[in-house]
């Protein structure tokens, strides 16, 4: 096995040898092996913008997960190749929502809504995906009326949809919308969890009709590992601690801690403390840790003292950086991701608006 080192002079000079031919994006839960080499890093958000500002690039090689990767293939021009260096970096949120399942859904909820709209003119429900989401969902969406959003830009999206709908369907991530919808205001009586089990009984009906948000039951694994117990010991051994976590933690995780934001939120927010601060952060371990180092003055550390790597994000070893790359030099495209032309169009739509509500 190649050591580190020379994984790195392998991929420096492959990077030399491609030159503008290739742009590496790195999300900020890469490990820094990775993310050295990245030309851009950032959160979700971020990396779908600089999908769009190289248009002049062969291939964009996405250091992320895999829905990331599709995303930057629906935005980025036609003849670029998006490179996900291993194929086998998912994210077990995303794959919690699957189209057919969400397609029966909205038809249960079209028969109980219709599809006509109040007198303000909104429609009884859009729905909403969060970017943590497969294309076809994304799809699912822009043929619908509705929208998709990041952790950054969750709330803008929210209003933009409650300005057309009386109701939202937010899949896949329960935490992110709730924690969202309450921020807004909506009672936690007018959010409900999806139940897909007629059999089991299903939606009290009335109770959708009295719904504002319908919740998918998706979670992120990393991120509902953080608890209140955990902030109450941070506040204990360190007072005057800031905690800041990611809005895809439980909601009472996110009412205990001081500020719930985006990576690039928590980021920022770490940026611009003025004095030597301790903080709590509630989010991925390789971040964390990057930011404790990038940060001296301050003293950060992660709210789970059991180290929470995002394995999926974990799979892009450099190893695997190194062979796409080197197989890019060679005139080989290899682990390219392609959305489906007929997926395309209407993901398009629905990232577009996105990325239009931004405020
Ligand atoms: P952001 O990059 O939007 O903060 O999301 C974190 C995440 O879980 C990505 O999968
Ligand atoms: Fe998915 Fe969670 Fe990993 Fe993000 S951190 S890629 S939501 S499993």
């Amino acid at each position: 096995l190649a050591s580190d080192a020379e994984l790195g002079e392998r991929i420096l000079a492959a990077k030399a040898a491609l030159g503008d031919r290739a742009v590496i994006l790195g999300h900020f839960y890469q490990r820094d092996e990775v993310i050295q080499y990245a030309d851009f890093v950032g959160d979700s958000f971020q990396l779908a913008n600089a999908a769009l500002t190289r248009p002049d690039a062969e291939a964009i090689v996405f250091c992320g997960v895999h829905f990331m990767a599709e995303t930057a293939d629906i935005l980025s021009a036609p003849d670029q190749a998006v490179i996900l260096p291993n194929l086998a970096a998912g994210c077990s949120m995303a794959d919690m929502a699957d189209a057919d399942s969400v397609a029966e859904c909205w038809e249960q909820l079209e028969e109980i809504f219709g599809t006509e709209p109040d007198a303000e003119g909104r429609v009884p429900v859009l729905p909403v995906t969060y970017m943590n989401s497969s294309a076809a969902l994304k799809a699912f969406c822009g043929e619908h009326g509705g929208i998709v959003c990041t952790s950054s830009n969750a709330r803008t999206v929210l209003e933009w949809a409650f300005q057309r709908a009386q109701r939202v369907l937010f899949f896949p991530d329960q935490h992110l919308g709730r924690n969202t919808a309450k921020a807004l205001g909506v009672p936690l009586e007018q959010m409900l969890m999806w139940n897909p089990r007629k059999d089991l009984g299903g939606n009290d009906e009335q109770a959708l009709l009295d719904s504002r948000v319908i919740l998918w039951h998706g979670f992120c694994s990393v991120h509902k590992r953080f608890n209140v117990g955990q902030i109450e010991k941070a506040r204990m051994d360190f007072p005057g601690v800031q905690v800041i976590v990611h809005p895809e933690c439980p909601m009472d995780v996110v009412d205990a801690a001081d500020s719930a934001g985006s990576t690039d939120f928590i980021k920022k927010a770490i940026a611009a403390a003025t004095e030597p601060t301790t903080f709590a952060i509630g989010t991925e371990i390789n971040m964390v840790n990057r930011l404790a180092a990038e940060y001296p003055q301050h003293t950060v550390f992660c709210l789970d003292p059991v180290i929470c790597p995002c394995s999926t994000m974990y799979r892009i070893h450099p190893g695997y950086l190194a062979w796409v790359l080197e197989e890019l030099v060679a005139g080989r495209v290899v682990n390219r991701i392609t959305v489906a032309e007929s997926v395309q169009d209407h993901a398009r739509t629905a990232l577009e608006r996105m990325l239009a509500a931004r405020p």
